[in-house]
């Protein structure tokens, strides 16, 4: 616990907004003073801002409470207990989390494989994402983003979510796993409604639809090699042997669940934010090489995805009885923003020393966060070239919604 040195979080808020019915649904080992209604799909504080609502969540709730909301389950929105827990694989697995009671949890790979099997698949994912690899896509990245803010800043305005987030998120996509760009107005289809839709059988179709197109892109490399990621996977290594087909299918899965959606919300959120800080943009105007530092402080501020746990074993944490079955949310937007480690955690600093949670921490942690960190700093740089001074089209309140990914709808900028 050594990084945890504010004051500790004030217990009294505890039980707020639970329900009698919700407090008998709760398990009888989950002490009742940890229960705190928290609905992270439809939250009233989570309206209209995601993250200022997350940071009151930070502020108000135990650092891991339960919440009764859904099959009910934990909610660690304390940093060191994120982090803690995200390295804890012997009692804590990614393989059978199911957040909703559905029948048939999607399998992908390396995600939803434990420890030491885990270190065996991510090995192939590693090779594909290592920073050489991704140095490779630098131009293409550079490219994509001029002839993005090239082709709008004469508007004067635009809705930066449809119009530069998504368009660079998935061209970028598509050229490094070598899809068809023939196919981008069906990606760009699956990718909004996969995540949007609340039709299960949607869902289930556009699920059918992404893998065989992985499946067609798949079979072309086996037969022959370009220079893509899908090309590098089916040439990398499972200690000594090639992928099975099936396998590529479901890492070719686990990418566009993981790397696409994230990386438009992580984007336009950033923009959001750039453009309400009229200093910082002057300062990265100025001086370009402040960009990383900016990038992992917006990346910071705006935690997007919730990564989800089951407990395989019971153990105790910080004297919390933890029991086989429970579900657990590592909330890290929420840890992201904790007082007890980062002081005003709501503002913008550039003297930000300890790491962000957005890419979770332990053997899980994000392969794409190279390539992630390369694409935002990218458009920002492209961006500020072009568009040096810019603001939110305050006619138009940006659209937020809350769900396993915190997402943007819409975000309107002017220039
Ligand atoms: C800003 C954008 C992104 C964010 C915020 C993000 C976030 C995350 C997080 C939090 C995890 C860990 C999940 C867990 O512990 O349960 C993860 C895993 C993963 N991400 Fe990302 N991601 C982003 C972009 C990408 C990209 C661009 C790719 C590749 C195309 C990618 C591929 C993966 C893969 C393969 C895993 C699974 C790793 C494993 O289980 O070992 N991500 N991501």
């Amino acid at each position: 616990m050594g990084l945890v040195t504010g004051k500790p979080r004030k217990p009294e808020k505890v039980m707020q907004g639970v329900t009698d019915q919700q407090q008998q649904a709760v398990p009888a080992h989950v002490p009742s003073h940890r229960v705190f209604a928290f609905d992270h799909m439809n939250d009233a504080r989570l309206t209209p801002d995601t993250h200022e609502g997350i940071m009151a969540l930070a502020a108000s709730a135990p650092p891991i409470f339960y919440a009764p909301q859904y099959c009910g389950h934990w909610v660690v929105t304390g940093y060191q207990e994120c982090v803690d827990l995200s390295r804890d694989s012997e009692h804590l697995s990614t393989r059978r989390y199911n957040l909703f009671g559905a029948d048939e949890p999607l399998v992908v790979f390396p995600m939803m494989l434990d420890p030491p099997e885990h270190t065996r698949f991510r090995a192939p994912v590693m090779q594909a994402f290592s920073p050489r690899a991704t140095q490779s896509l630098e131009e293409h990245v550079q490219r994509e983003a001029q002839l993005l803010v090239n082709g709008i800043k004469s508007q004067g305005r635009c809705d930066f979510v449809h119009d530069v987030a998504e368009m660079y998120s998935m061209k970028l996509f598509m050229r490094m796993t070598g899809m068809p760009l023939n196919l981008f107005d069906d990606f760009r289809h699956w990718v909004i409604r996969f995540f949007r839709t609340a039709d299960d059988s949607e869902r289930h179709n556009i699920y059918n639809a992404v893998w065989q197109a992985m499946t067609d892109i798949i079979e072309d490399r086996q037969q022959q090699r370009k220079d893509d990621v899908i090309s590098r996977l089916i040439d990398a290594s499972i200690e000594g042997r090639q992928p099975k087909k099936e396998e590529l299918q479901r890492y070719c899965m686990q990418l566009f669940f993981g790397g696409l959606d994230t990386l438009v919300h992580a984007l336009s959120h950033s923009f959001r934010r750039l453009a309400v800080e009229p200093e910082v943009q002057r300062q990265l105007a100025e001086d370009a090489s402040l960009t990383g530092r900016a990038v992992d402080e917006l990346l910071r501020l705006y935690g997007i995805t919730t990564p989800l746990r089951i407990v395989v074993k019971d153990f105790n944490y910080q004297g919390i009885p933890f029991r086989e079955g429970d579900m657990v949310m590592l909330h890290t937007p929420a840890a992201n923003r904790d007082a007890r480690v980062y002081s005003e955690p709501g503002r913008f600093r550039w003297d930000r020393t300890l790491p962000h949670l957005t890419f979770n921490s332990g053997p899980h942690t994000c392969p794409g966060a190279h390539l992630s960190r390369l694409e935002i700093k990218t458009m920002i740089t492209a961006w500020l070239e072009h568009i040096p001074e810019f603001e939110l089209a305050v006619d138009e309140m940006p659209q937020m919604h809350a769900g396993l990914v915190y997402a943007m709808d819409s975000l309107p900028l002017r220039w």
